[in-house]
This record gives C-alpha cells, sequence and structure tokens, in this order.
C-alpha cells in the first residue's frame, strides 16, 4: 500500500487510528521476516527522567504488538533514542551516540533509526540533525508520541528522506495505548504533561509544553490494571503534582487523588514525584499522613536556599517558607524522608548565596540529593543574564555541597541500622545469585539472602549493616 492510500484508509478517532496503524506495520514486518528468515529486533534507549522512562515504555509497546523483539544492542532493525535536553551535556550525549549507529547503519541497510523526546522541541536541534545527520529516518517530539504507530508506519513505507512532525503543543491526551512495562511489579503513571512555572533556567515548559491533567478516572482504571497485572507499586508523574487538577471540568486536588488511589485494593506502595514547594499544601501533607499505602518519602527540589536567587529563578518561595514547609512536614510525619535537586553557579549566584544552600542543607539534613552544576540552555530567561559564574568557582562551590549532602545522606542511612523494615523485593542481585536486592519506603536498597520466587512481594528484612548507602539484611520473621 502507499502512504497516501494509507493515510486515507485510517479511521479519524483515537486511539482507533493508533491501532490501525499496528495492524498495517504488523504486515509490512511479517513479510520482512520472511524475506531475512529471522524476527525483526528494536532497541528504545531512554536519556533523562522518569517521564521520559515512561514514555519509551509506550514506544515498546506498540513495537512489541508490531511484531519486534526487544533487544538492549544498539545494532538491531530499528534504534530510537528518547532524548533530554534538561542541561547541555544531554544533547551532547545523542550527537555522540548517532554517530556509533550510523556505522551501524552502514552494514545493515535496512536499519532504520528514529529520535523522539524532549530534544526534538528545539528548533536549532532539528536544523542541525537536517544538516549533519541525513541518514535518520523519523523525528517527532513530545506532543505527538501517542502517533508513533502513525509515524513509525509511515517511515516503514518511506523510501527517500527523513520523516519529521514536531508540534508546538497540544491539549490532547490519548487513553489506552499499548504499553510494556520495564518491570513486572512496578510502574510509573501519568498524571499530568508539561509545565506552567517557567522557572528561568529550565526548558521544560518549552519542550513538554503547557500543564494538562488526565482525567482522575482514568488514572485510577489504569492502575487498577496494572493492580490485576501484578504490579504493586505505583509513581505518580507529573512536572507538578501538586498542581495537579488544574484545567479538569470537576474540582479535584492532588490531595484527592491520592486518596482514590490509595483505596485501590491490592496496590502496596505509592509514591510520586515531583511536587514544587510553592504549592506543598497542608491537605496534601495530611493526606500523605494518613493514607497507609504512601510512601514516607518527598522529593522537594530546593534548587537554591538564598531568597535572592530563588527570585532570580522564578521558584516563588523564599528561604523561610521552605524550611517552614520541611518543618510541617516533619512534624505530621517524623519517619518522612526529604530528598531534593539543587543547582549551583546560577547567574549572579554570590559565595553569600551559595552559603545560603548550605544552610538550609545543613538544616535540613537531606536523606538524598541530586546535585546539579547550572547549564546555560538558549532560549530561557537565565540564558540571558549576565554575572554567569565562572566554571573554577562552580567547581569549587560543587565539591563542597556535595561532600555535605554526602555525609548527611550516610548519617540518615546510618541511622536505620538494626532496625526492621518493609522491603519490596526488585530482583536477583547481580554480583551475588544468593542475594536479592529491594528497596525501602525511602527508597534505599538493601540486599538480603533470597531468591527469584520474592520478587515482587514486600517483605520485613533486618538492616544489620550499613555500607554508606545501602545495607546487607535478612529477613526478619
Ligand atoms: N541547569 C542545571 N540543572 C537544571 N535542572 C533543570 N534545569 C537545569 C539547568 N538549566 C535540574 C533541576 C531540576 C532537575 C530535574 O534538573 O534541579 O529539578
Ligand atoms: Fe522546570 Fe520549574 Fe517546571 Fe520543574 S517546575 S519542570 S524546574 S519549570
Amino acid at each position: 500500500m502507499s502512504i497516501t492510500d494509507l493515510l486515507n484508509n485510517a479511521p479519524d478517532q483515537e486511539p482507533e487510528r493508533q491501532y490501525y496503524f499496528i495492524e498495517e506495520a504488523k504486515k509490512i514486518v511479517a513479510k520482512k521476516e520472511q524475506e531475512k528468515g529471522r524476527k525483526l529486533t528494536c532497541c528504545v534507549t531512554t536519556f533523562g527522567c522518569q517521564m521520559n522512562a515512561r514514555d519509551s515504555e509506550k514506544l515498546l509497546g506498540i513495537l512489541k504488538q508490531i511484531g519486534y523483539v526487544e533487544t538492549e544492542d544498539e545494532n538491531a532493525d530499528f534504534v530510537i533514542y528518547n532524548t533530554c535536553t534538561v542541561r547541555e551535556n544531554a544533547n551532547n550525549k545523542v550527537y555522540g551516540h548517532l554517530g556509533i549507529l550510523h556505522g551501524y547503519k552502514k552494514k545493515n541497510r535496512d536499519m532504520m533509526i528514529g529520535l523522539c523526546g524532549c530534544m526534538m522541541q528545539e528548533p536549532t536541534v532539528i536544523e542541525h540533525l537536517k544538516a549533519n545527520y541525513k541518514f535518520v529516518d523519523l523525528i517527532f517530539g513530545t506532543h505527538n508520541l501517542y502517533k508513533f504507530a502513525e509515524l513509525f508506519t509511515t517511515a516503514l513505507l518511506n523510501k527517500k528522506g527523513m520523516i519529521i512532525d514536531i508540534w508546538k503543543d497540544t491539549d490532547k491526551i490519548v487513553e489506552n495505548l499499548p504499553i510494556s512495562r520495564k518491570y513486572p511489579f512496578k510502574s510509573g503513571v501519568n498524571i499530568s504533561f508539561g509545565c506552567n512555572n517557567f522557572c528561568s533556567y529550565c526548558i521544560v515548559p518549552y519542550v513538554r509544553g503547557r500543564e494538562r491533567s488526565r482525567k482522575p478516572e482514568d488514572i485510577v482504571e489504569e492502575i487498577k490494571g496494572l493492580v490485576a497485572d501484578g504490579v504493586v507499586e505505583v509513581m505518580l508523574l507529573g512536572q507538578n503534582v501538586n498542581s495537579y487538577g488544574v484545567g479538569l471540568e470537576e474540582k479535584v486536588t492532588f490531595a484527592d487523588l491520592l486518596r482514590m488511589v490509595n483505596d485501590i485494593e491490592g496496590l502496596k506502595r505509592i509514591r510520586f514525584m515531583t511536587p514544587h514547594p510553592k504549592d506543598l499544601s497542608d491537605e496534601l501533607i495530611e493526606a500523605m499522613a494518613t493514607c497507609d499505602k504512601v510512601c514516607h518519602h518527598m522529593h522537594l527540589p530546593l534548587q537554591s536556599g538564598s531568597t535572592e536567587i530563588l527570585k532570580k529563578m522564578n521558584r516563588r518561595y523564599t528561604k523561610e517558607h521552605y524550611l517552614g514547609l520541611v518543618e510541617k512536614l516533619r512534624a505530621r510525619i517524623p519517619d518522612v524522608a526529604i530528598t531534593t535537586d539543587i543547582i549551583v553557579g546560577f547567574p549572579g549566584e554570590t559565595e553569600e548565596d551559595f552559603l545560603d544552600t548550605m544552610d538550609v542543607v545543613d538544616k535540613v539534613h537531606y536523606d538524598s540529593a541530586f546535585t546539579f552544576i547550572y547549564s546555560k540552555r538558549t532560549g530561557t530567561p537565565a540564558a540571558a543574564m549576565e554575572n554567569q559564574v565562572p566554571e573554577d568557582v562552580v567547581k569549587d562551590r560543587f565539591d563542597r555541597l556535595l561532600a555535605l549532602v554526602q555525609k548527611h545522606g550516610h548519617d540518615k542511612v546510618q541511622s536505620l541500622e538494626g532496625t526492621v523494615q518493609e522491603v519490596l523485593v526488585e530482583e536477583v542481585n547481580e554480583q551475588d545469585a544468593s542475594l536479592v536486592s529491594g528497596k525501602l519506603a525511602n527508597n534505599v536498597t538493601v540486599h538480603f539472602p533470597g531468591d527469584e520466587s520474592m520478587i515482587g512481594k514486600i517483605v520485613n528484612v533486618r538492616l544489620n549493616c550499613c555500607k554508606g548507602f545501602y545495607f546487607i539484611g535478612e529477613i526478619s520473621e
């Protein structure tokens, strides 16, 4: 069939339209299999955050339905990079990898290469790819990921050149497409897409578009289906989960949603990512305290401890407000683990500003922290700010901060030594097959004697020995 015939025959409604393309692609792939005398392989490589990891599961779900077999080897019949662009080095990594893929493609003329995700939403990236990476077959962005089956089928039939489909924004959410989960027992679940906050350093609002929430009933339905399929832990995903509900017809808050999800029978653990401090409500703290399945873990990005810098970052809270939130959280949920993201070297950051960050870190005593060196993202307000901090000064501050967060992280982990905690068993230990590895509610890893049959189960484990950032333990009756 020609591409024009294919598009003319396709239904207008979603997701039916995508299922039609899956069926058409299946036929093409089955023919190729016969020619080659083997199954076709696909490799989905993910860069970046949990949101991208979930999107990759959607890509893989469709590829598997079409008939591809998953492989981790990038020398495959179809390779797709789901890209990130939050920091400059994320982009550089992709360009580096593409060179390697070109080598594979020269040997396998039938090989197809796809690119999608946040980096593709940047016009300069597309120009660069068009000029220098002509061997790429398919490029699309974050807003039309649901169209993957359609785009992929078109690329399969396309004889010449790249297929590029990038949208500026969308208000569309398409439900009920195939998904292939990485883990049988845990899963990410999107609750909202996009971000309206426009922190001045951040590219996300430009590449993920305006915030839109999924309907609570769709979320609950999806989780019920996951539980029926063996999932015991969900991670509710949104760029700013605290503002969940904006744009929905019925009035529903993130705390309401947590309570609804908590009521789902058979589900054991609920996590969420990421809350914004400016929207952290008392109602949410209360829901976290009272919903028995919600893990006592709050990832609360600080970004900077200096009120002056926070203002320039457009974060809309002060140092004091943030510390007040932590105090409230700890008063209501004494065993809560608090983790964070911090950026060092934002434009104009003085030694005094940096010492404010160190001061907050010292006062909060985080369980762990992701520390980042500020990366200039073209198109964001911060990229045009004066007083970019010299590299050696940033490096020195970064090292001092890292030493402090590591010391605190170590103290926090150590403080649990000797206690008995619930652990979700995730896998047989890679180095020692007599051990299994799992996660505490606060996300810390524990290794202990066990076997494959325990994967996906929650067991009580005595944390015998702290090894820095993880434990060696044993089952406790
Ligand atoms: N430079 C450095 N770090 C950044 N982040 C977002 N944008 C930038 C940037 N331009 C960090 C923030 C955010 C995390 C996901 O990435 O800390 O919370
Ligand atoms: Fe970026 Fe700020 Fe939105 Fe987070 S809240 S995605 S840091 S703009």
